[in-house]
């Protein structure tokens, strides 16, 4: 075991047969899991997704501000990239994160803009999917978003062009010391292509991982102002 995690180098890495083998003996969904009755889940996804998400951060799941953006371009190519939630709209069941326009995943939502969002939280064996069209939120909330980042954060927006490539680390060190220079003389600046992005979900499934397996899957659907609710086979 390698105490950091580091990468590996000099001593061997396994075979694909062993290391199949070592992930055919890690537990999975192995609990204690929490209950949950899809009998009682409430009307519409939104409160569920908050009840879930409020149960991850009281049992310390690690990171829970985070999950998977999945979009696809014109001709269907998908992607998929981790990224952190910046707001949450339970009552319309939205849901917000920001990238920079120029990025994979913005040039991807201006040719097709529909998207999915995955959760997994291990400790609770719980999955969360929402999917469904995604719209770009106005300047104001755009500013709110950038100017409440810290400096560091802010100036790496402002250095170079995020998923272009990169000749080296020396490039990114001269590019990242330039924009450190241009935030602190210039502290209200927001990046043109500075995007806040707000998925509003059509449709929604929530995944309670049981031991015995027989996991529950409730998926909501939105018809009009409401949401159809159906049990899923697992
Ligand atoms: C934990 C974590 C959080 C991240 N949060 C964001 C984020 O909020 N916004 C973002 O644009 N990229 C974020 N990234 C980087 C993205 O995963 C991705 O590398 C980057 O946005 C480029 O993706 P794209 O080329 O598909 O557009 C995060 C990465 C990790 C590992």
């Amino acid at each position: 075991m390698h105490a950091h995690g580091g990468t590996r180098s000099g001593d061997a890495v396994p075979g694909d047969e062993e290391l199949l083998a070592r992930l055919r003996a890690a537990p999975v969904l192995a609990g204690p899991l929490p209950e949950f009755d899809p009998a009682a889940a409430p009307d519409s996804p939104g409160p569920l997704f908050a009840a879930w998400l409020t149960d991850a951060l009281e049992a310390g799941v690690p990171e829970p501000q985070t999950m998977t953006l999945s979009t696809a371009d014109a001709d269907g190519e998908p992607s998929a990239r981790v990224l952190i939630l910046r707001g949450i709209d339970s009552a319309d069941c939205a849901f917000v994160f920001a990238s920079d326009a120029r990025a994979r995943k913005g040039r991807d939502l201006a040719a097709n803009a529909r998207a999915a969002l995955t959760w997994y939280w291990p400790a609770h064996g719980r999955q969360i999917r929402m999917a469904g069209p995604v719209t770009a939120l106005g300047e104001d909330a755009v500013r709110r978003d950038f100017l409440g980042r810290s400096e560091a954060a802010r100036a790496a927006a402002f250095t170079g062009t995020v998923s272009e490539p990169l000749t080296g680390t020396q490039e990114y060190d001269r590019a990242f010391r330039a924009a450190r220079a241009l935030v602190a003389a210039e502290p209200d600046r927001v990046p043109d292509t500075h995007t806040v992005y707000r998925l509003r979900a059509r449709e929604a499934e929530f995944f309670q991982g049981r031991a015995d397996p027989f996991h529950t899957r409730v998926r909501y659907v939105r018809e009009g102002r409401a949401w159809t609710r159906t049990l899923l086979w697992p």
